[in-house]
């Protein structure tokens, strides 16, 4: 949600660096972006182009995913005072806007965006104009201004970037010749894996070689440098026309790593999870989009175990969770920032409920929050839809349930993807067939109810289809009125599951055109019992693996309608993979 670059050097560096550091950063919003070079000012709409002429010693960029205000060049970042003293970037959203705006249009400012951003830049130009020192400038900022931000600012004729932090994640990156900051690690996890992470309501004066730390009262603070190590898979999409089918297909690869890692490297970690787990009086996951579909398939495979298990879409979590001491709550996170899941956790905090997480991004705000934290190690995802990250997820719960009792041969789950994935001819065959449809219906039942809700959101996000993906028991009660000749259903029958088949069965007797996801003999192969034409038939027991691999199908079926739909796969619109807003 937003990606913020700052970067003050040594020696002079072509200003279009500033753009090659922001475009690692794009999945966080590509609505626009824009950078300052102590020189100009440059905002364009839609995807980063990394060009320009110019060399500098300083700058800061922005990429925005619009919250205030529409998508126009003149909402672009970075945003500048009355008098282009002060220019700014700022991720978040300062929800007293408007009362500032009106305080500062009081004192003769005037605004030319629709941002609530702006306020910033005028905030500062005015503070400067009477004549405060930037320092007990920023001390009043943090004092009047209410919400979240990562603010980076540069002020005429000071050779300084000013970075101010409040719930908005904000690194600084430490290179030989430069400091680099960024709202996360990967903008610059390429060139240096030495970093300073921003605390709450701290700031920090940047220079050429050298940086200050504060907090809020504008005392000096001091801070540890911490070295980082990420297992990243070449971020080049190379040969794939997509990062998601590139995500997708390594899949076996990092599934194969985090599992290995439980017996290694994490070995300690997992101990303490199951430890934990062992001694609350119940588990409440909080999650959002993916995560959550991961969370619910936890939820089930860990009920199954008899432990008191739930799943709560972090926005809704203070309204729905009963929380205490003897309460664990597990968030999980494939970026580490969702804001929802970050204010689920202080709720969960405050109620004093233990907190643990599984993450990928390591650092991220929900790890260093979290008292143990275990890595998903998916590596980097570009692609905005989440596909290794969920299955990593899974199958780290899977892998959690098993300790419990929980029977599953987690042994060969990469051999068994790869052999999924080894059948895409067929299912790009059906998902062409599919994108032809304004509409999909995705059933699921037990553990494969989260995978329907995974597969249809999947589709929504890449295709644009209109997707529901729902319990098969629950489609009697209502949906099945929107069920025409023609509709495609996708069912996903776990073997002998006879309720799914009776499921499937209704809507296909009103005309669905049904796709089956399965690893019921009965449907195997063209001449299958069952008859059906459009079927993915997994080779596998019906021991938790299946949900997982169905889930596979089901991202592979709408990468390929999204494909055959010419569609942008890899930063769909209005959305953005990191979101850091409520
Ligand atoms: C965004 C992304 C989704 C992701 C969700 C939760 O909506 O586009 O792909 O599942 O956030 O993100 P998290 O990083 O917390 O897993």
């Amino acid at each position: 949600m937003c990606g913020i670059i700052g970067v003050v050097s040594r020696d002079e560096f072509p200003s279009r660096f500033l753009l090659e550091r922001l475009k690692r950063l794009e999945y966080r919003g590509y609505d626009s972006y824009g950078y300052y070079d102590s020189t100009s000012l440059k905002r364009n709409l839609g995807e980063i182009i990394v060009a320009g002429e110019g060399k500098t010693r300083i700058g800061i960029a922005h990429t925005r995913w619009a919250t205030h205000g529409g998508v126009t060049s003149e909402n672009a970042h970075p945003h500048m005072g009355c008098d282009d003293e002060v220019v700014i970037a700022h991720n978040g959203i300062i929800e007293n806007y408007k009362d500032l705006k009106v305080m500062l249009e009081k004192k003769g400012h005037e605004f030319s965006s629709e941002t609530d951003s702006e306020v910033v830049a005028h905030y500062f130009e005015e503070k400067l104009k009477e004549k405060k020192d930037v320092k007990r400038a920023i001390s009043d900022f943090l004092k009047e201004a209410h919400g979240t931000f990562a603010i980076l600012m540069m002020i005429k004729g000071d050779d300084s970037i000013y970075a101010i932090k409040r719930d908005s994640p904000l690194v600084l990156g430490m290179c030989e010749d430069k400091l680099i900051l960024a709202s996360d690690i990967y903008a610059f996890s390429d060139i240096t894996t030495k970093a300073i992470f921003f605390e709450n309501d701290e700031y920090a004066v940047i220079k050429k070689g050298s940086y200050e730390f504060y907090a809020k009262d504008g005392k000096r603070i001091r801070k540890d440098v911490t070295s980082f190590t990420w297992q990243q898979e070449d971020s080049e999409k190379r040969a794939y026309k997509h990062f998601m089918l590139k995500e997708i297909e390594e899949e076996p690869l990092v599934v194969a790593r985090m599992l290995l890692s439980l017996e290694h490297e994490q070995k300690e970690a997992f101990r303490r999870l199951v430890s934990l787990v062992k001694k609350s009086r119940k588990i409440i996951f909080a999650a959002c989009g993916t995560s959550y579909h991961a969370s619910l398939l936890g939820a089930f495979y860990l009920h199954t175990t008899g432990i008191e298990a739930q799943t709560l879409i972090a926005s809704e979590f203070k309204h729905y969770a009963n929380v205490d001491a003897d309460t664990l709550v597990i968030a999980i996170s494939q970026s580490g920032e969702t804001m929802d899941v970050i204010d689920a956790l202080k709720y969960a905090q405050e109620k004093k409920a233990k907190v643990v997480s599984l993450v990928n991004v390591p650092y991220s705000t929900i790890q260093r929050m979290s008292a143990l934290s275990l890595s998903i190690m998916a590596g980097q995802e570009v692609a905005v839809a989440s596909t290794k990250a969920f299955v990593n997820q899974a199958a780290l719960l899977l892998r959690l349930a098993q300790e419990f009792g929980y029977k599953a041969n987690l042994a060969n789950l990469a051999e068994k993807i790869k052999g999924l994935i080894a059948q895409k001819d067929e299912i790009r065959r059906i998902a062409k067939d599919m994108s032809r449809s304004k509409d999909a219906y995705i059933l699921g039942r037990g553990q494969t109810y989260p995978v329907a809700r995974e597969i249809a959101l999947k589709v929504k996000e890449i295709t644009y289809i209109h997707a529901e993906g729902m319990m098969g028991g629950e489609l009697k009660h209502g949906t099945i009125a929107l069920i025409e000749k023609g509709t495609p259903v996708i069912s996903l029958i776990g073997c002998k599951d006879e309720d799914m088949i009776s499921n499937s069965k209704e809507v296909e007797a009103r005309g669905a055109k049904m796709i089956i996801i399965t690893n019921n003999p009965d449907y195997q192969g063209k001449k299958g019992k069952a008859k059906i034409k459009d079927v993915v038939f997994i080779d596998t027991d019906n021991d938790g693996k299946f949900g997982i691999l169905a889930c596979v199908a089901g991202q592979l079926l709408a990468y390929y309608a999204a494909d055959a739909l010419g569609r942008e796969i890899d930063k769909p619109r209005n959305l953005a993979k990191s979101v850091t807003v409520k």
